[in-house]
């Protein structure tokens, strides 16, 4: 066992000067040109060994480009860069977001009523759960008719207006949860600022029984206020302005801008600063997914999250699943030349999974300098795409099985059919296994001219294989697993981030844009502002604004 890299601010450690990552460079000029063919042929119990089973989530890694010696020295490269040690600091409670000051505690919003966590003396596992009791009052007054519109109808339709973390997870749970259990409601989302999310989202809604939810940590993004202005109008011009209180009801940390917009104190549900918008879907920003599967399944499937954090923070490095899978992409990135990973959802239900994830991945570890403000000297966040399965086999897998990129995946399944057409269910499942056997192990030239194929095709026809892949199978779709799977990627987010020693809870990249955006707004509505961008931007504003004014 190697001694601990140099330690810089902040505790970080360069990866690169570990005794690990010098191992791990070996072992990748070991491995090359080594097939998984030759991987599994070799170690008669490789499909047991990098087998797991955790939270009624079945993993399967034997079909990654890695051995015993490497999955070693990736525990080793999490021990010399201090991956448990931050894990612990992050449910200690301590600032582990270094860039804004902040704790990082959504594992607290899981955290059974029983439990404390004590941050600046003061328990916020209490907090959590008085948001939640406010959240299940208020779910099941809308859910059984008790609360209504302001003509007194019934809610049927609930629109949540938010963007990013506000929106992807809610509409990501809103579509795997929506055949877990009969709802009295549906849930609409509007995100995008292009007024046509906006008339889609309520599109043959009556405004009589249709809810708002205004979701926004800060009750300031530019996308959300400004959808949340146009239904504020919606509502008015239906109902006028004494409706607001019955049809908006708001998620936030800021209450003086929830208040400013016209919305009650008590319609106002709150988090804290120490969640990350993007690890937010369990806390109140979940209320639309509460209001569709009440308050039962939601604390399903916070218990689902919870079960996961726990084996996240007690088993060791060897057997413990998210660290297991964020070091395989550390291994990916660093060693594999791979930039990308895709996530293949072999169930229509998860069908917003990786978009979801994106933002989860990708705003968390798309970082180039570390805790310590020092540039990173190798690669950090992959890319993170993906469809569900089997769309995604009949236009992009051609170039996974065939291409020269080398692009990881993840395959998931689920082996509870989730429709009523449990034959179709088998041949989905028969895609999935197919395609991770196939991606694997290809086919060679010679089996394709023993398949009688003739010689001029045969190189069209062989697949090289050593295309990997890491199998997910849940039990079942239910709120619980979904859950576990969502804690699953959290934390092997967490574990991508700690190793490469990045902050992955900040996002400052995404403001630069935010800012241009306004100074923009403002040249494209007055014609007159002389236009001091670059040559390019001003000729793009200058075509806009000519338009504009024909349309005026
Ligand atoms: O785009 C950046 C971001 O801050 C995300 O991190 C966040 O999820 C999203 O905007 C929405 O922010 P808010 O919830 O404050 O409206």
């Amino acid at each position: 066992m190697s001694t601990p890299g140099d330690a810089g601010l902040n505790g970080v450690v360069d990866p690169t000067t570990t005794g690990a990552w010098s191992a791990l460079r070996a072992d990748a000029d070991r491995l090359e040109g080594v097939e998984l063919r030759a991987l599994f042929a070799s170690a008669p119990t490789r499909a047991d060994d990098l087998r797991l089973e955790v939270c009624g989530i079945h993993a399967d890694l034997s079909k990654n480009l890695l051995d015993a010696d490497v999955v070693a020295h990736l525990v080793q490269l999490a021990h010399e860069t201090g991956v448990e040690a931050q894990r612990d600091a992050m449910f200690r409670g301590e600032v582990i977001n270094s860039s804004e000051r902040r704790s990082v505690l959504h594992v607290a919003l899981r955290m059974p009523r029983e439990a404390t966590l004590e941050l600046e003396g003061h328990d916020v596992v209490a907090d959590v759960h008085a948001v939640l009791d406010q959240m299940a009052t208020f779910a099941d007054a809308v859910r059984e008719g008790t609360w209504c519109g302001a003509t007194g109808e019934r809610i049927t339709h609930v629109v949540n207006i938010g963007i990013g973390g506000s929106y992807l997870g809610p509409e990501m749970a809103a579509k795997a949860l929506r055949r877990s259990v009969s709802s009295p409601l549906e849930a609409r989302f509007v995100a995008n600022v292009d007024g046509a999310d906006f008339e889609i989202a309520t599109d043959g809604l009556d405004p009589a029984t249709t809810l708002f939810i205004i979701s926004s940590k800060t009750f300031t993004t530019l996308e959300t206020m400004t959808n949340a202005q146009l239904a504020r109008s919606w509502i008015v011009a239906a109902l006028g302005d004494a409706a607001v209180a019955n049809h908006f009801v708001a998620v936030s940390t800021n209450a003086e801008e929830v208040a400013s917009f016209g919305i009650r104190a008590d319609s106002m549900f709150g988090f804290w600063s120490f969640v990350g918008g993007r690890y937010s879907m369990d806390s109140a920003i979940g209320l639309s997914t509460m209001l569709l599967v009440g308050s039962e399944s939601f604390a399903e499937m916070l218990a689902g999250f919870h079960a996961m954090d726990e084996h996240f923070r007690t088993a060791p490095v060897s057997e413990n699943l998210p660290m297991l899978l964020g070091l395989s992409r550390v291994w990916y990135s660093g060693f594999k030349g791979v930039d990308s990973i895709g996530v293949m959802p072999y169930a229509a239900d998860l069908t917003r999974l990786p978009a979801y994830l994106q933002q989860l991945e990708m705003e968390s570890n798309g970082k180039r300098v570390r805790r310590d403000g020092a540039p990173v000297t190798y690669d950090t966040g992959l890319l993170f795409w993906g469809e569900p399965g089997t769309d995604g086999q009949h236009s992009f897998y051609q170039l996974l099985h065939q291409g020269t990129r080398l692009v990881p995946l993840d395959l998931i399944g689920v082996l509870e059919p989730l429709s009523d057409f449990p034959a179709s269910h088998d041949l989905l499942m028969a895609n999935l296994f197919a395609q991770a056997a196939s991606l694997a192990f290809g086919r060679t030239a010679e089996e394709v001219t023993a398949a009688g194929v003739e010689d001029f095709q045969v190189p069209f026809r062989t697949f090289p294989g050593n295309r990997p892949s890491t199998l997910l199978l849940l039990d079942e779709l239910s709120a619980f697993s979904l859950g576990a799977l969502i804690a699953l990627y959290e934390h092997e987010v967490f574990t991508q981030g700690a190793v490469w020693g990045i902050d992955s809870f900040d996002q400052w990249g995404v403001e630069l844009g935010k800012q241009l955006a306004l100074e923009v707004a403002g040249d494209l509505t007055d014609p007159d502002a002389p236009l001091t961008h670059d040559a390019s931007t001003n000729h793009a504003i200058a075509l806009y604004r000519a338009t504009r004014r024909d349309r005026s």
